[in-house]
């Protein structure tokens, strides 16, 4: 096991700089998330932590020891990719014995490992079969067990479960996260998917390109996020925003389309105008004749919960409703938006107040 620390790591492909300057500490034992969109440099990242492919600045430590130069075996990590290629030709047990044949590990005890580790994937029943007689979601399972089989220091996984359709995928975070919770190896993830990452994730790395943007808990990252890509990335649907003016500053005071808010905040920035967000989940549509007149646009149903567009004046928001509040298009309803839920930015900076 092995905590990862980076100081002032950087990443260039020829003249493109793709990764800025990364200094972060992975506590060992810790399941921990880069998460971003296509392209900011996650795999970069994990190719990086791997040594498949070199920094271009900056030290990379496992524990105490630099590894800026050491190879990927000397770094004693087990990667597992996005497209796990199995070895058609072998069974499922000669795929996890594969690894430790190459160690030569005696018969016997790579005999042991094998049953071991194909008992904590659920994998005993298909030891026998080719690759191809086998799931997505059991061969994910045996490419995990191909990885987790050599106990390395540390586990990096690139998009592993992103073959799979979304009933295995869901089932397969459950097993990454009792895998992680018995093995207690530190493990490096690497997601586009936030829903993912919010699930597995003991802490989360938030990058846009090639520069964190925060990192914490996934609770921090929900309901403090730093900046307005933190806050509209994480969060499904994603959070509303809208401009307000700032009426006045102490006590702070916010109208937008004549509705006037009053949130609690201290310190506000010389600004004419402020960026609020809020997430739909924290917009609720109430019975009573309180609260902001909107009118509905669209319903759309996800399970036991409606997302409803509204719009008043020129804003418009996506709220949370239950299903059964028989709610229809062309309505008028009212919302309530709770001022402790709002979050605040600096429209220039993007930033959190
Ligand atoms: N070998 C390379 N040569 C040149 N540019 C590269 C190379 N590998 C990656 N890049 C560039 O570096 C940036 C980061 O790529 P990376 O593969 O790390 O992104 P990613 O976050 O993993 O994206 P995805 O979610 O699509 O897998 C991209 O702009 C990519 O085009
Ligand atoms: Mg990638």
């Amino acid at each position: 096991m092995a905590e990862i620390r980076f100081e002032r790591v950087r990443k260039s492909f020829k003249d493109v700089l793709v990764i800025k300057e990364i200094s972060l500490t992975i506590r060992d034992g810790e399941f921990f998330t880069f998460l971003g969109p296509s392209g900011c440099g996650k795999s970069t990242i994990l190719n990086m932590i791997a040594g498949l492919e070199p920094v271009t600045g900056g030290r990379i430590y496992f524990d105490q020891d630099l590894v800026n130069d050491l190879s990927p075996k000397e770094r004693d990590v087990a990667m597992v990719f996005q497209s796990y290629a199995l070895y058609p030709h072998m069974t499922v047990y000669e795929n996890m014995a594969f690894p430790l044949r190459m160690k030569r590990i005696d018969r016997e005890r790579i005999d042991r490992e094998v049953k071991r580790t194909a008992a904590i994937l659920g994998l005993e029943g298909l030891l026998q079969r080719k690759p191809k007689e086998l799931s997505g979601g059991q061969r994910q399972r045996v490419a995990l067990g191909r990885a987790i089989i050599r106990r390395p220091r540390v586990f990096l996984m690139d998009e592993p479960l992103s073959n799979l359709d979304a009933r295995l995928r869901v089932e397969m975070r459950a097993e990454l996260k009792r895998l992680h919770r018995e093995l207690k190896t530190t493990v490096v993830y690497v997601t586009h998917d936030q829903a993912e990452a919010m699930g597995l994730s003991e802490r989360i790395a938030v990058l846009h390109r090639g520069e964190i943007q925060q990192c914490g808990s996934p609770l921090q990252i929900y309901s403090r996020p730093r900046n307005t890509f933190v806050a509209g990335f994480i969060g499904s649907p994603s959070m509303n925003f809208f401009e307000a003016e700032v009426i006045s500053r102490s006590p702070l005071r916010l109208r937008r389309d004549g509705v006037v808010f009053e949130p609690p905040v201290t310190a506000a920035p010389e600004a004419e105008t402020l960026l609020v967000g809020i997430r739909p989940e924290d917009v609720t549509l109430s019975v009573e004749e309180t609260g902001i007149r909107a009118v509905v646009d669209i319903v759309e149903m996800e399970g036991p919960v409606l997302w409803v567009d509204v719009r008043w004046g020129e804003t418009r928001l996506k709220a949370k409703a239950s299903v059964g509040e028989g709610i229809s298009p062309g309505e008028t309803v009212h919302l309530r938006m709770p001022v402790e839920r709002l979050h605040l930015f600096d429209p220039g900076t993007g930033l959190r107040l």
